[in-house]
């Protein structure tokens, strides 16, 4: 832990110092990082930190690292604790939705591994499922339906994609309140236990995971034919294309990726629309447009704010010499506000001519495989919650989940019969 602390105190000097890359490093959680990450960009397209760190806010160098073959995956910060499992866990296992999952795999395995779920989540399985995500969007709209102060993240924003990748995985949508708990714990330490504290938050997150789809594996293997995703994985396993832990791990990512940052594409929305009132009257006369909505409030709010990956071998980046073994952190946010792609980056406008081009789902292999699902339901929500609540209106200020890396409101008031 001592060696822990004294890189917390490097960073938090040379932040002081006025380097940027440890001022971003340093963000307190739950902090917006935009002016941090401008002074990123205003050093170069590739900036160097301590040791072989880099981080750009550049487009085009974020994207080239992203696509880069000679890039791979980087375990996260929980890598380095390797924990075991707490007395009392149930499975042998102590897993990590990234470390262990095809997340933080390079190609071939990468690709071998991804391909057991991809069938899940193409154009096809999304245009199949859309019925049932219109179906739970207007069940949960109910909630929102009465006078008064509502919180628009807990009782519609995170429980509509928990519904449905629930449905995917085929766990009980009874279980919400716990993988909502999961969420925001995950989404607190991802970016690295700080103390002594935060790593025991991390083993009794991991431990309770395990356990749970530990559970869920046997029940499938007990009573099989459920046709859901999560027999599928453990078919993977009995069949030897995947580990115990690849799978325990698999299901988890799906979870968590499933749920929290999607909840954010429309906590994000209803913030951004109603600080543009001419852009929420253009979307009010045209709710035909929610699938450009949710493009332009994933570029100016990218609800997973980087990514980070390593050169694999010596590379010229940007100009730089970089030795094999340099780790890169992609500002995905920032290349989403670069002015050389996209014209006044700050403002919210869903009618510019590139809105897709955004990171917001990185780019390469490891780009997002529930792009689809996250977009689908995004697109639903929206056009949904204004076509029934035109007066919706934020009540109270947010407060964003405690976050480096997730970015988006937990706490968003707002009213759904306002003076509007
Ligand atoms: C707004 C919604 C979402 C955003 C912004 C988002 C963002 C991302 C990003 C940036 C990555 C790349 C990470 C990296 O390479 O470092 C990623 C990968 C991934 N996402 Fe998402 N995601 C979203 C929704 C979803 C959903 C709905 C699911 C599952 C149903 C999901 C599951 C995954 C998985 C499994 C990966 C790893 C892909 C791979 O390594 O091949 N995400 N996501």
């Amino acid at each position: 832990m001592s060696e822990l602390a004294s890189m917390l105190r490097g960073r938090a000097r040379a932040a002081r110092d006025g380097d940027p890359v440890a001022a971003v490093l340093q963000l307190p959680r739950g902090r917006s990082g935009y002016a941090r990450y401008e002074r990123v960009r205003a050093a170069g397209d590739l900036v160097r930190g301590r040791g072989r760190l880099y981080m750009s806010a550049s487009h085009a160098t974020c994207g080239e690292v992203l696509r880069g073959r000679q890039f791979g995956a980087v375990p996260t910060a929980a890598a380095k604790l390797r924990l075991t499992p707490p007395r009392g866990q149930r499975s042998a296992l102590l897993v990590h939705p990234l470390d262990d999952s095809f997340a933080s795999v390079d190609p071939p395995e990468h690709t071998r591994l991804r391909r057991i779920v991809a069938p899940w989540f193409t154009t096809a399985a999304m245009k199949a499922r859309a019925g049932f995500v219109e179906r739970v969007v207007e069940d949960e709209l109910d909630r929102l339906d009465r006078p008064g102060t509502v919180d628009l993240i807990d009782e519609f924003a995170l429980r509509v994609p928990s519904r449905v990748i629930c449905e995917l995985l085929g766990l009980p949508p009874a279980d919400h309140e716990r993988f909502c708990r999961w969420g925001l714990e995950f989404g607190t330490l991802v970016d690295g236990a700080r103390n002594p504290g935060e790593v025991r938050r991390t083993r009794t997150l991991l431990s309770e995971m395990a356990d749970y789809f530990d559970g869920q594996a046997a029940l499938r293997r007990r009573e099989p034919g459920r046709d859901d995703l999560l027999e599928v994985l453990v078919r993977a396993v009995d069949q030897g294309e995947m580990t115990e832990a690849g799978m325990l791990a698999t299901a988890e990512a799906l979870l968590i990726g499933g749920f929290v940052t999607t909840s954010n594409i429309i906590g994000n929305a209803v913030v951004a629309l109603d600080a543009a009132p001419g852009q929420r009257e253009e979307f009010l006369s045209a709710p035909g447009q929610a699938a450009r909505v949710v493009e332009e409030v994933l570029r100016l709010d990218a609800p997973a704010q980087y990514s980070v990956r390593v050169a694999n071998e010596a590379v010229t980046l940007a100009g730089v010499d970089l030795p094999a073994g340099s780790v890169v952190v992609t500002l995905l946010a920032a290349a989403n506000r670069d002015p050389g792609v996209f014209a006044d980056p700050a403002r919210f406008d869903f009618t510019r001519p590139n809105v897709r081009d955004h990171l917001s789902f990185a780019a390469g292999v490891h780009y997002c495989i529930g792009a689809g699902l996250a977009r689908l339901e995004g697109e639903i929500a929206l056009r949904s919650l204004y076509s029934r609540f035109p007066r919706l209106s934020q009540a109270g200020r947010a407060r964003y989940c405690p976050s480096r890396v997730i970015r988006g409101p937990r706490l968003l008031p707002v009213t759904t019969r306002g003076a509007r």
